[in-house]
């Protein structure tokens, strides 16, 4: 069976656009493969972040994740797999400094940290992020990694490691893993449909994944449908945005019907939000249920992904080991 391996940040909320759009492809995924799934907490030291509150993001995204589907034995918090810093750290040697320099993700996020900060604090963590991540793949010798396409540039990064420890090594070691880009839709904010749905640009342009029913419908009701610019006469963003969440949502029976009245000009947007806001509301209270359920019983979560970890571990540790002996560590 080939491995997969991904990762997401603890950083808050979970919203629409993160499950549609990466974390139900994940839930999909562990039929046919052995799953990996980090939460990884050493990232999320990169940026500016509050030491009070990552631990409890780190746990209330590992809860989130399981009741969205993810099953708690694929799940492991990166910090209790510390090997991970451990090969970064023998990776920082077979990476080079000007590569790292030219990750648009680190020119974008210090971009970030220069306008939001009052000082300007761009960490060294920051630059060599991508070199951790290659560590979280190569550590379970991943084959595949779901990824969107805004860390294509860093699985490169990941195969060109691979391949300079490979050549260092005269060995074929690691093998190269590859993107998976599974068709998964972009989510828009409902209140500005020109933006993505994401948590930085504030509370109105994301809808929680376990967000109460007042508040889903409420959420829809207000959507954007038409913003009075739409020079091509074609469907406007909103609009297709709330078709793009119906279909996500599962109802592609409403999603046709609804587009063939769109197309003989007979939509009301009024029952388009109606049948949006039903779908998404018979989703989110069944994830809101399940995440009651499992905060009903704390403890039994959280020792369950001390053990997954625990034995995630193990895989990481042989890697560890194997690594150490080729490149001359030491090794008991
Ligand atoms: P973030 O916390 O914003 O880095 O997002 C975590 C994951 O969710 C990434 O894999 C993103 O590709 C995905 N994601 C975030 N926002 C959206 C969105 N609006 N539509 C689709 N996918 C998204
Ligand atoms: N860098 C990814 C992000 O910002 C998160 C991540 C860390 C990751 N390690 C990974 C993704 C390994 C895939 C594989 O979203």
């Amino acid at each position: 069976m080939k491995t997969v391996l991904s990762a997401i940040q603890p950083t808050g909320d979970m919203h629409l656009g993160n499950y549609f759009g990466a974390v139900k492809n994940w839930v999909q995924l562990q039929d046919r493969y052995r799953c990996f799934y980090g939460v990884v907490d050493y990232h999320a030291m990169t940026m500016p972040y509050d030491v009070q509150k990552l631990r409890t993001y780190t746990w209330d995204l590992i809860t989130n994740l399981v009741a969205v589907g993810v099953k708690p034995e694929n799940l492991f918090i990166q910090s209790l797999v510390p090997e991970h810093t451990e090969l970064g750290w023998i990776f920082n040697c077979f990476c080079s400094y000007g590569q790292l320099t030219r990750m648009t993700q680190f020119k974008d996020k210090s971009q970030q940290v220069r306008e939001g900060a009052k000082e300007e604090f761009i960490s060294v963590g920051l630059l060599d992020y991508p070199v951790l991540q290659t560590a979280d793949i190569l550590i379970y010798k991943a084959d595949y990694v779901p990824v969107g396409k805004d860390q294509e540039q860093h699985l490169e990064l990941a195969r060109d490691i691979a391949q300079r420890f490979n050549a260092q090594v005269g060995k074929e070691y690691f093998v190269l893993p590859e993107p998976l880009y599974t068709e998964t839709p972009k989510i828009r904010s409902t209140a500005d449909p020109t933006r993505k749905m994401s948590k930085s640009a504030g509370e109105k342009h994301y809808i929680n994944v376990f967000a109460d029913e007042a508040t889903v419908r409420r959420q829809i009701k207000s959507a954007v449908t038409d913003t009075g610019e739409n020079p091509t006469g074609g469907m406007s963003e909103g609009v297709q945005n709330l078709f793009e969440l119906l279909k996500s949502a599962g109802d592609q029976k409403s999603h046709d019907d609804l587009m063939q009245a769109y197309q003989s000009g007979n939509l009301k947007y009024a029952d388009l939000k109606q049948v949006v806001a039903d779908a998404l509301v018979k989703l989110t209270s069944e994830f809101s249920e399940r995440k009651k359920e499992i905060n009903a019983d704390k403890k039994r979560l959280k020792d369950q992904i001390k053990a997954s970890s625990a034995d995630i571990r193990k895989t990481a540790q042989q890697t560890l080991r194997e690594v150490k002996e080729l490149v001359g560590l030491m090794n008991v």
